[in-house]
């Protein structure tokens, strides 16, 4: 992995083993993108293209070919507003006189320009990359962008990072700034995304690509359920084992925007950033603003591989660590917030009793929190109805962690909070009040308010042991007004609160084990994953749903993030475990409602999930093996290559009528497989394929074993 500078036609080049990336300065100073993709070794060759000329200078009384300037078909590492190059601009900024925006190359430094706060997310263990920054200065006005470009030899993965400074004498004001600009040609390719919605997220799309803008996007704050920041670029004849795919993913959890503009001159430029919808972000003479990372993974070998460069990206740059949770149970399917001493003290004995290692109680245990029309934001401990201090401790006593749920964005009126600082909410005295799930959003665009409600729920929880908390938001950002912050700025600084609040735990409650859920998965995104390992992916438990869910999910994010449970929801236990398995495993159901035989099953799942769990899934690699939004059933194996065993997960969507042939198209590195006491060569995998027979109906589900073996041995 390097960096490399050729000096004489100043081109840049960030190679690791797999993936080369190569831009250059020109004679105008403007960044010229040459090339993504699979490694190459010539760099100068790229410089050969013979650039089309639509443009002349007017000079000496004649028209002169215009051949340093750059025009819609030239390929540019950021793209210049209200001037000649017609795609999406990176970066609108606008000062007294204009808003035009021509950034042009200054100098170029092997250090990182751009440093992020702690509280900020961003990639951390950089000893595996290498970095330049480059220096680039407004042709017309003093502001300075450093784009701060990263490549990793542990993953195929490039970053880039942007800072806006501004050194001219005014206020300028930021319209748009995109953190990852890309010029590329369009050849037909297809773009993957995943929209959804609440109790469906992640739905899997793929569409080819056409003529016009594609936009995708969120507005309300979060992420969202509605569509992931995370998407692929592929070439048409890709898929999960063949073929160039290209992935882009911020990391951030408010809104964003993925513009993906194919020209008819056939070129695509893809801008992705955050949302600059109502975006106007003042900077003052000296001030400047850096903006979320956003990483872009390439594979040649087709989309699967993507994936796991994410996954890997995630577990070694994102995640604080990657450590071996205990199986959890959670109050909130099986009891809503209808609980007391009494019921949450049976359920801690039979969570014991089941081998569970941390009890989590969800939502209602404090003021007048009884249903969702109370209570969310007074965050003093309802004794009456519970006695956390003491449940927590009986919890401890009986060898299980203790954690809790809270919702620190959030405000019902009927609470102290919202009487007392009416001010504290997104919205204003002039706008007729918008509830959502009978709530309103607290600003956290204002550090007074994240400190005050952070306050309050650590002065209500600082003599309670806490392990684990669920930081939990149920609902969109509108009304967009602040009585604290301008309202070009509210969206960004909001998120930047939500951060600096979360920090805040993390500092002040050590080894806590943080889960992020948003009305089930409306934040599942990289900035969440920096602070939060697990996120619950869906208020959907049904075993049938999730498979298309956590299906969906596991493109971008890795099976260790992905929170499943066994619920109430319908299905046999088997099937809800099955699926469950397939992401960080644990309970949700009033388990007091469980039979005999249900519980020697689940037991069953808890021996399988403490003897492979954190080896196969947390740190085994994941290879989907079809796809439930085109076939009849999702078929997913996760192998650990470091003690040679994997899990096979099948789950019907449909009823069939033929045997299942699963053909093993990933690489497999060892000769033999045993699977069901039966040992297998690794060509009859890969040729004539594994066959299912003895599951048919929908909603049916199976768990296989599966172990590599160097010789032809059975056990
Ligand atoms: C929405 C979440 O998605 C649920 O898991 C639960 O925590 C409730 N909120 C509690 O109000």
């Amino acid at each position: 992995m390097a960096i490399k500078f050729y000096k004489d036609k100043k081109i840049f080049h960030l190679y690791n083993k797999n993936i080369s990336y190569v831009f250059s300065v020109n004679e105008m100073n403007i960044l010229l993108h040459h090339y993504y993709g699979k490694r190459i070794k010539d760099v100068y060759s790229l410089l050969n293209k013979k650039e089309e000329i639509n443009f002349q200078f007017y000079k000496d009384n004649e028209f002169k070919n215009d051949v340093k300037y750059y025009d819609n078909l030239t390929e540019v590492e950021v793209g210049s507003y209200l001037r000649l190059d017609l795609k999406p601009a990176s970066f609108k900024i606008k000062c007294k006189y204009n808003s035009l925006t021509d950034f042009r190359y200054v100098s170029h430094s092997y250090k990182n320009h751009n440093e992020y706060e702690d509280y900020y997310p961003h990639l951390r263990n950089l000893s595996n990359a290498d970095e330049v920054t480059i220096k680039l200065k407004d042709a017309y006005r003093n502001i300075y962008l450093y784009i701060t470009y990263r490549i990793f030899n542990d993953v195929d993965v490039i970053s880039k990072s942007v800072r806006i400074e501004n050194k001219t004498r005014n206020d300028i004001y930021v319209n748009k700034a995109m953190s990852f600009t890309l010029d590329m040609p369009f050849t037909n390719q297809n773009l993957i995304h995943f929209p959804g919605t609440w109790a469906f997220e992640r739905r899997y799309i793929k569409e080819k690509l056409n003529y016009g803008n594609k936009v995708l996007y969120s507005l309300e704050g979060r992420s969202s359920h509605y569509e992931n920041p995370f998407f692929i670029i592929c070439n048409a004849d890709a898929d999960e084992y063949h073929g160039e795919a290209y992935s882009f993913n911020i990391i951030y959890s408010g809104n964003f925007k993925n513009e993906i503009y194919v020209s008819s001159l056939n070129k695509i430029r893809i801008n992705v950033g955050i949302n600059d919808e109502s975006l106007e972000y003042k900077l003052k003479r000296g001030d400047d603003l850096i903006l979320p990372e956003v990483i872009s993974s390439y594979s040649f070998k087709g989309i699967n591989n993507l994936s796991i460069n994410n996954h890997n990206l995630i577990k070694n740059h994102i995640l604080l660590e990657n450590k071996k949770f205990p199986l959890l149970y959670n109050s909130w399917e099986g009891m809503g917030m209808d609980f007391n001493d009494e019921s949450i003290k049976k359920l801690i004995n039979i969570s014991k009793e089941m081998g569970i290692g941390l009890f989590v109680l969800d939502d209602g245990w404090f003021s007048t929190r009884n249903d969702d029309k109370h209570g969310l934001g007074d965050w003093w401990i309802n004794k009456d109805k519970i006695d956390l201090k003491e449940i927590s401790e009986l919890t401890h006593k009986n060898g299980l962690k203790f954690g809790i749920w809270i919702e620190p964005e959030c405000v019902n009126i009927d609470t102290k909070l919202y009487k007392e600082h009416e001010d504290y909410i997104i919205s204003s005295k002039q706008l007729e009040k918008r509830f959502s799930r009978n709530q309103l959003v607290l600003d956290f665009s204002c550090l007074d308010v994240v400190n005050h409600v952070f306050d309050s729920i650590y002065n209500s929880l600082k003599d309670v042991k806490i392990d684990y908390i669920k930081y939990d938001m149920n609902r969109y950002l509108g009304d967009i007004c602040s009585s604290f912050t301008p309202q070009g700025e509210i969206f960004y600084k909001y998120t930047l609160g939500v951060y600096k609040f979360m920090y805040k735990l993390k500092q002040n409650f050590k080894d806590l084990i943080f889960e992020n859920c948003c009305s089930g998965g409306g934040r599942f995104d990289l900035g969440m994953l920096y602070f939060s390992p697990l996120i619950w992916t869906s208020d959907n438990t049904n075993p049938i749903d999730r498979t298309f869910i956590q299906y969906g999910t596991s493109f971008a994010y890795p099976l260790t993030s992905i929170s499943a449970h066994v619920s109430k929801a319908d299905g046999t236990y088997s099937s809800k475990a099955d699926v469950a398995f397939f992401g960080s495993f644990g309970y949700e159901l009033d388990l007091k409602t469980l039979k005999d035989e249900d519980k020697k099953l689940l037991k069953e799942y808890n021996e399988l999930y403490k003897k492979y769990h954190y080896e196969v899934i947390n740190n085994g690699t994941l290879y989907r093996i079809n796809n439930p939004f085109v076939d009849s059933y999702s078929i997913m194996m996760s192998y650990s290559k470091e003690i040679d065993v994997g899990f096979i997960l099948i789950s019907l969507i449909k009823d069939i009528d033929q045997n299942i042939n699963i053909k093993f198209e990933m690489e497999l590195d060892k000769p033999y497989y045993l699977i069901n006491g039966k040992l297998y060569k690794r060509e009859h995998l890969k040729n004539s394929g594994l066959i299912i027979d003895d599951i048919k109906k929908i909603g049916e589900t199976k768990l296989i074993k599966i172990e590599g073996r160097e010789k032809y041995e059975e056990d």
